[in-house]
């Protein structure tokens, strides 16, 4: 492609981590990225809130806004990149005010995508302007790009992903060192793995996120967090991840999006995972995308899910993109045409699961718990019974057949009515990815 004349002149809100990353990749690849995208992509303005913070790169020839939407108004800027953070505050009024002067918008912002993205992706249409957010999910791996242009031939039936690095690095350390979770997250963020209020990723709120964008591109249906059902890594415990691991399985937390009869259902749970499924083999602080399709079968994508480097690689692959006229509906499908999500009751979830409870070290136990779960007909695949539980009793461990969720309530209800069953049942779902 011959390069353009005209460079394409960017504005970037936001100079922490990515932001810094960007402004890196700008100077590190200026005649790469012009051959690549057919235009020089030129920083010309930027924002933050601090003028005076040395961020280890050189600002001094750029224009300074001390209010990041006055970066969308100024002549010298083509292309607005928000890299604050938030679903709404300046980072909503960025967006709006970019998109409404026809101006293409980029962002890393999965959480202004997941609360605004079908308001943001009409104006962005109806004014011809391009709305990109590759680095919103997944950090660096290109799984945006995926499922809008990749997997485009296809209907998508299932997305399963772990989708936040802090998460998967916790269970990874539990497993490891057979540490509870409290001893393992204070660790973290000791070390600024995990933030100081850590509960967006550790309750699951961050994969909720990017669950609610990947449904949309994969199924057509409006981001809605409203309908997702978010559970998160708090409860789990290293007996949990041992019997787990007994029984051929990982616990990971997921983010869900599959097709059903219903509706598109919507998820964030964590789930024991098969040890030899790609998803069981994701360590540490690394993300994992798995997509089923009905043409191509099973996809897999796997790399960095969060940092300067990865993140503002995704950030500068939106640029390349929209300095090489890439245009297309934000969401695979034009807005108007996103469909409404419907709310998938979780009762209606068909799957198998993992059921742990502390019982009576006496006869008539089991009987007990074959009978509770005889009566919501839901039939066992695997049991296993392990010594001294901590406090007294013995674990009795389960998975089922494949039932509903529906049956499962019901069936942890009558554990608990039960004599013999000395604290509250465990249950995780097995995903078969
Ligand atoms: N970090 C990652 O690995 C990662 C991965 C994927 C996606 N993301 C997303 O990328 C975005 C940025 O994340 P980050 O980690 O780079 O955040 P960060 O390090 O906290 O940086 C935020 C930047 O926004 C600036 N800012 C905050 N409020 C502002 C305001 N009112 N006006 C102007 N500037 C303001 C801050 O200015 P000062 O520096 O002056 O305080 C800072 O430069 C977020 O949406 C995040 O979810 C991050």
């Amino acid at each position: 492609m011959k390069e353009k004349d005209k460079p394409i002149k960017i504005g970037v809100a936001g100079l922490g981590t990515v932001g810094v990353g960007v402004v890196k990749i700008l100077a590190a690849h200026g005649d790469l990225l012009a051959a690549r995208g057919g235009a020089r992509l030129e920083l010309v303005a930027v924002s933050a809130r601090d003028r005076n913070r040395d961020r280890g790169v050189d600002l001094s020839a750029l224009a300074w806004c001390d209010n990041p939407v006055d970066l969308a108004a100024r002549d010298d800027v083509d292309v607005v990149v928000e890299l604050i953070g938030g679903s709404d505050g300046p980072a909503l009024a960025l967006a709006r005010e970019t998109l409404k002067r026809g101006k293409s918008f980029v962002t890393a912002n999965k959480a202004l995508i997941a609360h605004h993205g079908k308001e943001l992706a009409t104006l962005a249409e109806e004014k011809g302007a391009s709305l990109r957010f590759e680095a919103a999910v997944a950090g660096g791996i290109p799984i945006i790009k995926s499922l809008r242009e990749g997997l485009a031939a296809n209907a998508i039936t299932g997305v399963h992903g772990i989708l936040n690095g802090t998460c998967n690095y916790i269970l990874t350390r539990m497993e490891r060192e057979g540490l509870p979770f409290g001893e393992v997250l204070a660790d973290a963020q000791r070390i600024g793995y995990a933030e100081a209020d850590p509960s967006f990723d550790i309750d699951g709120i961050d994969t909720a996120h990017k669950t609610a964008i990947l449904a949309s591109l994969a199924f057509g249906t409006e981001p809605d967090m409203g309908n997702l059902a978010i559970e998160g890594i708090r409860t789990i415990a290293p007996v949990d991840i041992d019997y787990a691991a007994e029984l051929g399985f990982r616990i990971k937390l997921l983010g869900v999006a599959r097709q059903m009869e219903a509706g598109v259902e919507t998820r964030v749970y964590p789930a024991l995972v098969p040890l030899a499924a790609p998803l069981a083999q994701v360590m540490g602080g690394t993300n994992a995308v798995v997509v089923h399709a009905d043409f191509v079968g099973r996809t897999v994508y796997e790399g960095a899910g969060a940092g300067e480097g990865p993140t503002a690689s995704a950030v500068v692959a939106d640029l390349v993109d929209v300095a090489r006229g890439c245009g297309g509906p934000t969401f695979g499908i034009p807005a108007g045409s996103l469909k409404t999500a419907k709310a998938i009751p979780a009762d209606a979830h068909e799957g198998t699961y993992y059921i742990r409870l502390r019982v009576e070290d006496r006869p008539g136990v089991m009987a007990d718990i074959t009978a509770a779960l005889g009566r919501e007909g839901v039939s066992i695949q695997s049991l296993l019974q392990r010594g001294q539980a901590a406090g007294g009793g013995v674990y009795v461990v389960l998975t089922t057949h494949k039932t509903n969720e529906a049956a499962i309530k019901a069936t942890l209800k009558r554990f608990t009515g039960l004599d013999c069953v000395l604290e509250s049942p465990t249950m995780l779902r097995i995903e078969e990815v």
